[in-house]
């Protein structure tokens, strides 16, 4: 799938930074960064550009949790003939407290989850002109092993990791009914649990919440590189060519929860997805 060219969400630091550098290294790569913060993005586009001398670096403009600025940028990137062969949903938060975002969800829901649903869905039209072509979605071992449909806003209640871990399930859910759905299409679509890394993923939590999670991943945390080097691997080798619907820890194929099996439970939430996101 050479030369790739490369969308990236959460381009802007940690595992998502790393990435992107790594991508760039890679001969004839062209990397877009999909971020929602302007001197970020351009901060981070710049740092590659000097660390690998690749000029084909961008960055585009969404706020994941404004569905409206997710159909704004599609719109525009369309509009632009501009075109991929590699989808990387990998921008994710933890929330201390509940937060809903503009369209009314819960903000981890909503940028983990729904944000890579509406994403990949409006972006799928591209990747299938730009075949042989790969989705990947940044998941986590720390998921749920169940989901609760009356509670998928926090609506009943809400803790930062059960909304971050069913964020999760749902995401990983997503990528094995997306594979199903693009069999056949040269479309792969697989998951990836990067590991326990040192980043700023729990920038958002507060109080022991953040001081716990700071200091075990301090203490047990891998640098984002590393993480970043296995993401590429999924990303480009010819290993994985045929590879669709799968669940990686690191470089190796693994199994997520027996719930994210479930055919019943994947076509419910799928189909409350789609109604979700506006695309039914
Ligand atoms: N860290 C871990 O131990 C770990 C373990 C398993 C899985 N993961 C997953 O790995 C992925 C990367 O996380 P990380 O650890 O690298 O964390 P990070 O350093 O906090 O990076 C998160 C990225 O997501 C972006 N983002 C957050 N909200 C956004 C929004 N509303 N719109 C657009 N972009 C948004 C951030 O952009 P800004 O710079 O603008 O904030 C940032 O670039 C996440 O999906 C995370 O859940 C992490």
């Amino acid at each position: 799938m050479y030369p790739i060219k490369c969308l990236i969400t959460g381009g802007t630091s940690g595992l998502g930074k790393a990435t992107a550098l790594s991508l760039a290294k890679l001969p004839s790569s062209h990397i877009i960064i999909l971020g929602r913060d302007k001197n970020r993005c351009e901060a981070s586009v710049s740092d590659i550009i000097h660390a690998t001398g690749n000029n084909l670096v961008e960055y585009r403009l969404a706020d994941l949790s404004s569905q409206d600025s997710i159909r704004r940028f599609v719109l525009k990137f369309k509009e632009d003939g501009a075109f991929i062969n590699l989808l990387i949903n990998n921008a994710g938060v933890m929330c201390q407290k509940r937060i809903l975002t503009a369209d009314g969800y819960e903000m981890t829901f909503a940028v983990n989850y729904l944000a890579p649903f509406l994403l990949t869905n409006l972006l799928i039209d591209s990747l299938k002109i730009n075949t042989p072509a790969r989705i990947i979605n940044v998941a986590s071992d720390f998921h749920s092993q169940e989901i609760d449909f009356d509670n998928l806003n926090g609506e009943k209640n809400f803790s930062p990791f059960n909304a971050y871990k069913l964020s999760k399930l749902a995401l990983i859910i997503f990528t094995f009914q997306l594979s199903k759905k693009l069999l056949n299409s040269n479309i792969t679509v697989n998951c990836f649990h990067p590991g326990f890394l040192k980043t700023n993923i729990s920038r958002g939590l507060a109080g022991l919440y953040k001081i716990g999670f700071k200091a075990a991943s301090f203490i047990f945390g891998k640098p984002a590189e590393k993480a970043a080097s296995d993401l590429t691997y999924l990303a480009v080798s010819p290993d994985l060519n045929n590879v669709t619907g799968k669940y990686f820890k690191g470089r190796v194929e693994s199994k997520p929860a027996a719930i994210a099996y479930n055919n019943q439970i994947s076509e419910k939430l799928w189909d409350l997805s789609l109604k979700l996101t506006g695309l039914s």
